[in-house]
């Protein structure tokens, strides 16, 4: 694992816009694992704005989501492909047919999740993984206790979620209890995994994500498995990392990150 920290959140999300940007110029029919939540709105609008200004090219690119509320269709607004369409998708040239996320109103929960794992590998697996992290320590909807071998699957949310999440239900109480997610084991699965924590309130959560042992009670510290996985942090979210001045000196020693120290 490597840890980037940057001195500001906007120069967090542009580092990690970046690096999914050069991803996509390096093989055009890119496949992406995508997030929603807060913390990804500044990063599809800086992908927006590039696609705007500097021409970066969608036309070949897939996606497929981490997770879908149950029982919530395109439709809602707070479904996640509401999101996808209003943050992202519709603010660049991607085919919107190549793009999936479960079916949240599927008449067939129990086997959606073979279904979109089927999907996934029809198209070749994911290059690059984009991740946020819950207050839990979730990735995707993995609450606590989830097998870090675990598939797409439903699964209920924890109390701290919900909490989390339904301020931005209209009526909070509509906000669904169940999501379909992918698995920890379906995204240690993709290629390349990026995941992107910002704020302060996330700064405890980080540090045991990284710098805990491995441990299905956060299944973000599942990342620690995985070959080639980078967080970025901005400052306020990194400010309880022990191994700080190493990760500094990583990122400013390595040829490969010459290229972003400026950013
Ligand atoms: C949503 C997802 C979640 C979020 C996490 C952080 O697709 O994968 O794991 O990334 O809940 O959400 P925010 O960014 O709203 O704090």
């Amino acid at each position: 694992m490597e840890v980037i920290i940057r001195p500001t959140t906007e120069s967090a999300v542009k580092l990690t816009a970046t690096l999914i940007a050069d991803a996509l110029r390096a093989k055009p029919n890119i496949c992406l694992g995508l997030a929603t939540g807060r913390t990804m709105e500044a990063v599809y609008a800086e992908l927006a704005r590039m696609h705007r200004q500097e021409y970066l090219d969608f036309s070949l690119a897939r996606s497929f989501n981490l997770d879908e509320y149950i029982g919530l269709g395109p439709d809602n607004k707070n479904s996640y492909r509401y999101y996808m369409n209003y943050h992202l998708f519709n603010n660049i040239n991607i085919d919107k047919r190549n793009t999936c996320l479960p079916n949240g109103l599927t008449d067939d929960i129990e086997h959606e999740g073979e279904r979109y794992e089927q999907a996934i590998r029809e198209a070749g697996g994911i290059d690059i993984q984009l991740l946020g992290i819950g207050r839990d320590g979730h990735i995707g909807f993995n609450e606590p206790l989830s097998s870090l071998a675990s598939r797409t699957r439903a699964k209920a949310l924890t109390p701290e979620t919900f909490a989390q999440n339904s301020p931005l239900f209209d009526r909070p109480e509509d906000m669904p209890k169940r999501a379909f997610t992918m698995g920890v084991g379906t995204i240690l699965d993709a290629r390349n995994v990026l995941m992107l924590v910002t704020g302060r309130e996330k700064a405890e959560i980080l540090a045991a994500a990284v710098e805990g042992p491995v441990t299905s009670m956060i299944s973000a510290t599942a990342l620690q498995l995985h070959p080639r996985a980078v967080v970025v942090a901005d400052e306020e979210a990194g400010a309880l990392l022990k191994g700080r001045e190493y990760y500094d000196w990583i990122f400013q020693n390595e040829p490969k990150w010459a290229a972003y120290r400026n950013i």
